[in-house]
């Protein structure tokens, strides 16, 4: 794909801060477990929040595909810093963007462009992969609506200052009218972190359980999808389909950091008196952690660029999800690989391959796990509706012990 001498730019200077200050702070950002705000201030000042949302509005208006530039370029050197650009770009912010009021597009846009990551917040513990049966209610009272619920592994837990919250939505006689988006602000009455998880990778980017109770959200909070809640579940995983070609581009940014670093240590280290470059074993795996990686970085280019059917103003939900398949099984094995080029030190906490591939671990299960992803695939495929759900089959609440 051919980019723009624009987004060639906007690329070198993605790059220029990711080789800089956000490299050298990576490490510690995962030994501290501590959300990187001055990485947010640097994001901020170059530009790289809020860079999708209109310019009337104080953004950008660039495109997903500017947008993947950039987090591709972050995520060489640090996975949480990627997300935060992810997050301030796709997702939440571009649900808002696209199906907000005035006032709601306003008020999401000031709070990114001063650094919020907003929280998209779906999951739950007995919904997860089957997130269409949340239980997470909003009882409709007069004009207000009040959520109680639970939600959980929502990225930016405790820091997020604006929340989209997906809940069942019931009128005042109980009945099921479908599923909409809720605005929430963190510190609003009714919203809590009840739990921080303690991950494997992707350290200072928190990770937690919300709670609500009796949150109210008042009629200027609601984010109606366009085609009312009845649809509003496809509605707003229709904009979801951003942020999977997000995460898919954390992923092959990672691998594309670790193939960096494999490259110039296979050329540096030597054995038998010469450098392992020069073993053919070595270099044909080399060569085929390149090749995924082109495949992948192709991929998620085509689906940022690509619009989904009905006018979509996001990308293509098959192309979305082939491609975060892709890349992030892809991104694994890259980073595995890279891992073996550097031996010993490979698994050492002096060098960045281990956290890198902690971090990369997670791709193939956030937004959308691609066993899920393969069905949405295969269902567009077959042109059959693959419902997953056995008839009659009761759910009974997980508890592990
Ligand atoms: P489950 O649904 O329990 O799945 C368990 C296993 O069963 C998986 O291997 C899955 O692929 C498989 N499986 C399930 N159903 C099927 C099927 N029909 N066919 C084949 N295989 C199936 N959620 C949010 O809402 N907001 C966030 O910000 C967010 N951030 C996250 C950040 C991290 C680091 C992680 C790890 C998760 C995050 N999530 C978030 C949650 C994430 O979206 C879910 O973990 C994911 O959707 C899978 O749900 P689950 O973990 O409950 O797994
Ligand atoms: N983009 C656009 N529309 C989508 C969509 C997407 N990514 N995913 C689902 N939809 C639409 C479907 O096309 C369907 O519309 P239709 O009624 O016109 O056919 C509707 O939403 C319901 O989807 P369906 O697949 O029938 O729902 P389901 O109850 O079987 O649920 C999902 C399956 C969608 C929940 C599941 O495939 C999924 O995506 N799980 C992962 C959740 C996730 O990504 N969480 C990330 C949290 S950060």
């Amino acid at each position: 794909m051919q980019l723009s001498p624009e987004q060639l730019t906007l690329q070198a200077r993605a790059a220029e801060l990711s080789n800089g200050l956000i490299s050298a702070r990576a490490a510690e950002v995962d030994r501290s477990r501590e959300y990187p705000w001055d990485n947010v201030e640097l994001l901020k000042q170059a530009g790289f929040l809020g860079m999708t949302i209109p310019q009337e509005l104080g953004g950008q208006g660039r495109s997903f595909l500017d947008t993947v530039l950039v987090i591709e370029q972050m995520a060489r050197s640090c996975t949480v810093t990627a997300r935060i650009v992810v997050e301030a770009n796709m997702g939440a912010i571009s649900a808002v963007m696209a199906y907000g009021t005035d006032a709601q597009r306003k008020l999401a846009a000031d709070l990114v462009l001063n650094g919020d990551k907003p929280a998209i917040c779906i999951t739950e513990p007995d919904a997860g992969s089957d997130a269409s049966g949340m239980t997470t209610r909003a009882d409709k009272r007069g004009n207000r609506y009040v959520l109680n619920g639970r939600k959980h592994w929502i990225t930016g837990a405790g820091v997020s200052r604006l929340h989209l919250i997906f809940a069942r939505v019931y009128d005042e006689a109980g009945e099921d009218l479908g599923v909409g988006g809720f605005l929430a602000i963190r510190g609003a009455e009714g919203l809590a972190v009840t739990k921080r998880e303690t991950t494997m990778g992707l350290c200072g980017m928190p990770e937690g359980e919300l709670t609500f109770t009796d949150l109210e959200i008042t009629p200027d909070m609601v984010l109606l999808p366009p085609s009312g809640f009845k649809r509003g579940f496809a509605d707003l995983m229709n904009a979801y389909n951003s942020q999977r070609v997000g995460a898919g581009t954390v992923a092959m940014g990672i691998a594309a950091g670790a193939l960096q670093h494999a490259t110039v240590w296979a050329k540096m280290r030597e054995q038998f008196g010469r450098p392992i470059a020069e073993f053919q074993g070595l270099q044909w795996m080399l060569a085929d952690m390149q090749t995924q990686l082109t495949a992948s970085r192709l991929m998620l280019y085509t689906a940022a660029a690509s619009t989904g059917p009905n006018g979509s103003a996001f990308p293509d939900p098959d192309l979305a999800a082939q491609a975060k398949i892709f890349a992030s099984e892809a991104a694994i094995k890259i980073v595995n690989d890279a891992l073996q080029v550097f031996g010993a030190r490979g698994y050492s906490r002096d060098f960045p391959l281990e956290r890198m591939a902690r971090d990369v671990r997670m791709f193939t299960i956030g937004g959308g796990t691609a066993q899920v992803l393969r069905t949405l695939v295969a269902s567009k495929l077959l042109g059959m509706k693959l419902p997953q759900t056995r008839d009659g089959y009761v759910n009974a609440p997980l508890t592990i012990r």
